[in-house]
């Protein structure tokens, strides 16, 4: 995986590169020596994509198979969608700018926003609950480090107008079945729930948002001086105690001692939430329940839920979400609302660490032409392999058969398929096995199941070619 853009000052050296060759199979794609990236951006080369359409089609498989659908929304969007909520705090978090109209307009910093726009502006007439997902970059102005960037990917799912109780169950059932799905065993979640901090903090939004976020922070001493301007620094101690708790459902209990009667619905609920992802066969294991867990947007309600791969370091937390109200912000009715969004970098990083990503895809066959005139032909034999959905690709340079089965061969091709004029003329090619050099002449109306077929098996007596076809010489074997 790319590192996130480094300056000058802090470019790897030859050494360091070869150091962290051998450590694990990151990229390092050095700074052009006249444009540099923007500061916490990435390029993907094609192994970082082949992993990151992995993690994204597990995630899209799934959540399909959940019954939700995909829905896309402008890359920009007009400021006020995301201070209507917020506030012109959180502007400095964003990507704002003006256009060349005086338009305020902001990169999305998250999908939501966008979706309930979408929801209040144009579906609201569609039947009910909407399930919906999305993938793509999305864009904060924030402080790059390992697995924070300024640019990033998420996954996100939203359930519009179900009830609430099933959907939250469901929405945390599919954040942790992706985990699963892409291969992850080391999935941390927490679930809380701000409804319950909310209840308990008699103040006014914009206040109870200040201590909630300094709850998020573990920020105690900004905690104790928020409550004492606000004349109720008799709450510190109960909040303190409450935020450390973390456990199995007995935490619940413990829970409800701290704050009384009142906040035992809220308790209740999350009880009834572990049932029913018991029901799903999300185990007990791969989530605790946290009353710590704040969330760092403004806009959740009531359950809210963190995801965490343990060996991520600093930026593990690989997903969050929960209930929230954003349609009745942006003029829509009162509707239960909840979803999640996982961090698809740190998806990868995850499934890199625990070496959970497939392999790319190999090329299935590599055409080679040998000689003068025999272009023509071999571009319909290769133009055939495409149509029959084999990954087939040719020689653009118009070098020597030698040459062409070592780019076959740097490139990872399965088959290599060489065409001579002499094959040609019996409707034949000589299909090379790349990762054991066994060579056989195919029949062009059986290519296709040829390459279709496993490759051949070094067996007892492997095919040998009597001798190398013209101009090739031996390949190494390729580790698959
Ligand atoms: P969020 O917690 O702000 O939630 O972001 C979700 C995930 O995006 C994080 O857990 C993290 O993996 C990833 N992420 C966040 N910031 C960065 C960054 N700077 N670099 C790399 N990855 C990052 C939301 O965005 C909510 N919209 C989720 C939601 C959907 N809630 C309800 N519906």
């Amino acid at each position: 995986m790319a590192a996130p853009n480094r300056g000058r000052r802090d470019r790897v050296t030859a050494s360091q590169r070869g150091f962290q060759k051998r450590l694990s199979p990151v990229t390092f794609y050095a700074a052009s020596p006249m444009f540099e990236r923007p500061r916490g951006t990435n390029d993907w080369g094609p192994e970082d994509m082949a992993k990151r359409r992995f993690v994204e089609s597990r995630f899209v498989q799934l959540a399909e198979s959940f019954g939700f659908r995909e829905v896309s929304t402008p890359t920009f969007e007009s400021l006020e969608l995301f201070t209507a909520k917020s506030g012109p705090a959180i502007v400095r978090e964003l990507y704002a700018f003006k256009d060349q109209g005086g338009r305020d307009l902001a990169l999305r910093p998250e999908f939501t926003a966008s979706i309930l726009r979408f929801y209040v502006s144009d579906l609201r007439s569609r039947p009910k609950p909407l399930k919906l997902y999305s993938t793509g970059n999305v864009f904060r102005y924030e402080e790059p480090q390992k697995g924070r960037y300024r640019e990033f990917s998420q996954v996100n799912a939203e359930i519009i107008g179900g009830a609430a109780l099933p959907s939250d169950a469901e929405v945390i059932a599919l954040a942790i079945g992706t985990m699963r799905a892409i291969g992850l065993k080391q999935v941390k979640a927490r679930i809380g729930n701000i409804g319950i901090l909310r209840g308990f903090l008699p103040f006014a939004s914009a206040d109870q948002a200040v201590v909630l976020h300094s709850l998020d922070k573990r920020n105690f001493p900004m905690l104790d001086a928020e409550l004492d301007r606000l004349g109720r620094p008799d709450l510190s101690k109960a909040l303190r105690q409450l935020v450390e708790l973390s456990g199995d459902v007995s935490v619940l209990d413990q829970a409800a001692k701290i704050l009384g009667s009142e906040a035992s619905a809220g308790f209740e609920y999350l009880r009834k939430i572990a049932d029913l992802l018991d029901a799903y066969g999300v185990s007990r294991r791969d989530y605790a329940f946290d009353m710590g867990v704040v969330r760092g947007l403004d806009y959740y309600t009531g359950m809210v839920f963190e995801i965490d791969s343990p060996n991520l370091g600093a930026e593990k937390q690989v997903g969050g979400g929960g209930a929230y109200n954003l349609a009745e912000v942006f003029g829509g009715e009162r509707i239960a609302q909840t979803g999640f969004a996982l961090g698809l970098d740190r998806l990868v990083m995850a499934a890199e660490a625990e070496r959970a990503t497939e392999p790319p895809r190999p090329l299935d066959a590599y055409v080679v032409p040998i000689g003068e005139g025999v272009q023509k032909k071999a571009i319909e034999v290769l133009t055939s392999l495409r149509a029959a959905g084999l990954g087939a690709d040719i020689d653009l340079v118009g070098r020597g058969p030698s040459k062409n089965l070592d780019y076959a061969n740097a490139i990872g091709a399965r088959y290599a398929v060489l065409l001579g004029e002499k094959e040609l003329k019996a409707s034949k090619a000589t299909v090379r096995d790349m990762a054991s050099g066994v060579q056989r002449e195919v029949p062009l109306a059986d290519l296709v199941e040829a390459i279709l077929s496993r490759p051949a098996a070094r067996g007892p007596e492997p095919a040998k070619p009597k001798r190398r076809a013209a101009g090739t010489r031996a390949v190494r074997s390729r580790r698959r």
